[in-house]
């Protein structure tokens, strides 16, 4: 259960008709906790603009943050594959920059690959990626950077025609070298085709049952982000409304002088006249 899971592994799992789990992680403690419970992938997602740093989507996310959550996620892994998330203008500008800021999720936060977002126009730089000796997730259908051109957050490849795209694109980015593939809020029935339609593994997020793995945004599993709730999240734990009770619980006790009692306080023989005695 403790060995170090490779790419070679996962795509074994698909051959081997065993289900992929991905979750998102962002810090070390959290990422020691699913990474235990023997989560496969981690993704150091740009999602952790909305989650953790309050951003209103994750179009702002830099570099310099995923690589300082990537770092932090690294030291809490010991078997998962850690993806790191390539955020909004990392990769678009030219493919030598796509692959300087993707090696420096490898060679300076120890992921094991990257995610980028998009289909058949990001295929060249996908190529490049691969050739330069790092692993790729692919990341279709809907694609939160650019959610705006897309008409929001919002379900994709409703019609045969989107659907169609969405399958040329799978296949465009299986042939540019990716590894697996992120469907994001797409119909079962297209997820299933497009399933059916690549070697590589596909990690669905409301994209239905027959993908070959899923992944979920942390946060959103164990109820801690509370702000954006998409219909397909299962809230395995409601945590927000327990944290909250706890921080009130302490705040009613210090505020009453109830907390520290003597269980949290270090005893002594010492006595507050002699420490303050003045030295003669
Ligand atoms: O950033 C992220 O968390 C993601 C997942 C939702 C796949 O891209």
């Amino acid at each position: 259960m403790n060995k170090k899971l490779t790419i070679v592994d996962i795509l074994k799992m698909k051959e081997a008709g065993e289900k992929i789990t991905m979750l998102t992680a962002y810090d070390a403690s959290f990422a020691s906790l699913l990474d235990d419970a023997g989560i496969d992938m981690l993704l150091v997602g740009d999602s952790l603009g909305m989650v953790l740093l309050g951003y209103d989507s994750t179009v702002p996310v830099t570099m310099n943050e995923m690589i300082h959550h990537s770092k932090a996620v690294k030291k809490g892994v010991r078997r998962s594959l850690l993806v790191g998330d390539m955020p909004f203008m990392s990769y678009q500008s030219s493919i030598r920059e796509a692959i300087l800021n993707a090696g420096r999720f490898l060679k300076e936060a120890g992921c094991d690959a990257v995610k980028l977002e998009g289909g058949l126009e990001v295929c060249d730089t996908v190529h490049a990626l691969v050739k330069a000796g790092i692993p790729v997730v692919g990341h279709i259908g809907l694609t939160p950077q650019t959610a705006s051109q897309l008409g929001g957050y919002k379900l994709q490849g409703k019609d045969v025609e989107s659907a169609r795209k969405l399958v040329d694109a799978a296949l465009g980015l299986e042939c540019a070298g990716a590894f697996s593939l992120v469907l994001e809020c797409v119909p079962d029935k297209v997820a299933e085709a497009i399933t059916q339609s690549i070697a590589i593994p596909t990690i669905g997020i409301g994209a239905g049952p027959a993908c070959d793995g899923q992944v979920l945004v942390s946060h959103d599993l164990v109820g801690m982000f509370e702000k954006f709730i998409p219909s397909f999240v299962k809230t395995y734990v409601n945590l927000a409304p327990q944290i909250r009770k706890a921080v009130e619980t302490y705040r009613d006790e210090v505020k009453s002088s109830s907390f520290p009692d003597a269980d949290h306080s270090f005893a002594t023989q010492l006595e507050v006249k002699d420490i303050l005695e003045k030295k003669q």
